[in-house]
C-alpha cells in the first residue's frame, strides 16, 4: 500500500496544492460529489464568461442564439440597427421559456408561445394580447431583463454575474495570441455545431485537453495527430486566466487526415489552442483553413455536453484538408478522448485511487502536466478561497 492511499481521502474535501511537482493531484470526489459540484455552479459558472457565438451569426437583423447555463437560459438577439443583445429567456407574463430552439432568426419580434407576448428586438414588450382594459398594467414594466454581454475577439460572451472582471481584461493578451494563430478569425462563418453527451466531470474532460502527454501513448488517432506536430516545440503556457498549447507543424509531413498536403491551402499549419477560463477554448488543426470552438458543459456532476463548433471563413470554398480534419476531429479524435473521459470519470470513484500524482517535469516540459495542475488550481480557489 502506497503511501498516497488511504480509505479517508475517499470523503477528504481538501487539498493541499502548495507543491505541485512532488505532491498529490486533487482528490477524487472533486469529480463526482454533489455539492462540490454545486459550489462550482455558484461560484464558476454563475459567475464566469460564456461563449455564445461569433458577432457574424449576429450579421441578420433577428437573429438569435439561446444559451442554457444549468437552468438558466438567455437568448442573444441582433436587433436591426445590428447591436446585439443579451435577454433572460423568458416571458414576463407567467415566465414561459421564450425561445425554444438554439438557434433561429425572427422576422421582428420574440414571441412567447403561451399567450403571444411579444417582444421587440431591442427587449421592450410590443404587444400582449387583451391587456388594454388592465388596470395599472404598463408595456414599460414588462420588458424582457438584461443580460450582460460582451465581445471579444470578435465573439460574444455572456455573464450572469454583474460584477464579472470584463472578458477582455480576464483575458488581457489573449486576442493577439488568437489573431496570429487564426488570421482570418474575423471573417468566419459557423460551419457546423455538434453537441456530444460525455459521462464524465467537466474538468475530467478539461484536463485531457490540456496536456500532450497522453498523445503518443493512448489511441492510434492521438499519434497521428502528434505526428503532424514537432511535439518537441510543443509548448503548454498557464496565463492568470487563460492557458496556450501550441504545436508547430512537422514540416516534413506530406499527408494529414488521410489527404495530401499537395495543393492545399491553410490559416495555420500548427496546433494552436487556447483555453479562456473556465470551459471554453479555440483552436486550429494543423494545415487547416478554420477556427475550431471547444466547449465543456457541466450538467451533472458526471454528465457534461461537449459542444464542438467550426468556423471557417466566409466566401471561400473549404479546402479538402479542412473538411477532413472535421470530420477526423467528430469521428476519430473526439471518440478517442471520450473514450478516456468516460473510462477516467470510473476509475475516480475507487476506493483504490484517492487521488495521484502529475507529471510535472521541466526538462519535458512538451509532456508536462503543469497545466493540469493550473486547471485544477483555478477551479479549487474559485470554490474555496
Ligand atoms: S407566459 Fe408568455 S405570454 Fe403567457
Ligand atoms: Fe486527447
Amino acid at each position: 500500500m502506497g503511501k498516497n492511499y488511504s480509505p479517508k481521502s475517499h470523503k477528504d474535501l481538501t487539498w493541499d496544492y502548495s507543491d505541485p511537482v512532488n505532491g498529490q493531484t486533487i482528490p477524487a470526489p472533486f469529480f463526482y460529489d454533489a455539492d462540490i459540484f454545486e459550489q462550482e455552479k455558484e461560484r464558476i459558472f454563475m459567475e464566469c464568461w460564456h461563449l455564445v457565438g461569433h458577432v457574424n451569426e449576429f450579421k441578420e437583423p433577428g437573429s438569435f442564439i439561446v444559451q442554457d447555463i444549468f437552468e438558466q437560459s438567455v437568448v442573444v438577439t441582433n436587433e436591426k440597427d445590428g447591436n446585439i443583445h443579451a435577454w433572460h429567456n423568458v416571458c414576463r407574463h407567467r415566465g414561459n421559456r421564450l425561445m425554444n430552439e438554439r438557434r433561429g432568426k425572427v422576422g421582428g419580434v420574440l414571441r412567447c408561445p403561451y399567450h403571444s407576448w411579444c417582444y421587440n428586438l431591442d427587449g421592450g414588450l410590443r404587444a400582449a394580447p387583451r391587456t388594454e382594459h388592465l388596470d395599472n398594467f404598463s408595456k414599460e414594466d414588462y420588458s424582457l431583463r438584461k443580460v450582460r454581454m460582451e465581445i471579444f475577439a470578435g465573439w460574444v460572451f455572456i455573464t450572469l454575474d454583474e460584477d464579472a472582471q470584463p472578458v477582455a481584461e480576464m483575458a488581457a493578451g489573449a486576442e493577439e495570441i488568437m489573431r496570429k494563430y487564426m488570421p482570418d478569425m474575423d471573417d468566419v462563418e459557423l460551419v457546423e455545431e455538434t453537441d456530444v453527451i460525455v459521462y464524465a466531470n467537466w474538468k475530467v474532460i478539461q484536463e485531457n485537453a490540456v496536456e500532450g502527454y497522453h498523445f503518443d501513448l493512448s489511441g492510434p488517432v492521438h499519434k497521428d495527430l502528434a505526428a503532424l506536430i514537432d511535439f518537441k516545440g510543443y509548448t503548454l503556457t498557464a496565463y492568470d486566466k487563460y492557458w496556450t498549447y501550441i504545436g508547430p507543424p512537422n514540416k516534413e509531413v506530406t499527408h494529414a487526415y488521410g489527404l495530401p498536403l499537395e495543393g492545399a491551402t491553410w490559416q495555420t499549419d500548427s496546433f494552436f489552442n487556447i483555453g479562456l477560463w473556465p470551459n471554453t477554448s479555440f483552436y486550429s488543426f494543423p494545415y487547416t483553413d478554420m477556427v475550431g470552438v471547444f466547449i465543456m458543459i457541466p450538467l451533472t456532476p458526471e454528465k457534461s455536453l461537449l459542444r464542438f463548433s467550426y468556423y471557417a471563413p466566409k466566401g471561400r470554398e473549404m479546402p479538402e484538408v479542412t473538411k477532413a480534419a472535421i470530420e477526423w476531429m467528430n469521428k476519430d479524435l473526439g471518440p478517442e478522448d471520450i473514450v478516456l473521459n468516460e473510462t477516467n470519470q470510473k476509475g475516480l470513484h475507487s476506493i483504490g485511487f484517492g487521488s495521484g500524482r502529475y507529471l510535472i517535469d521541466d526538462s519535458i516540459p512538451n509532456q508536462s502536466e503543469h497545466l493540469v495542475f493550473n486547471f485544477h488550481k483555478l477551479c479549487y480557489q474559485a470554490i474555496r478561497e
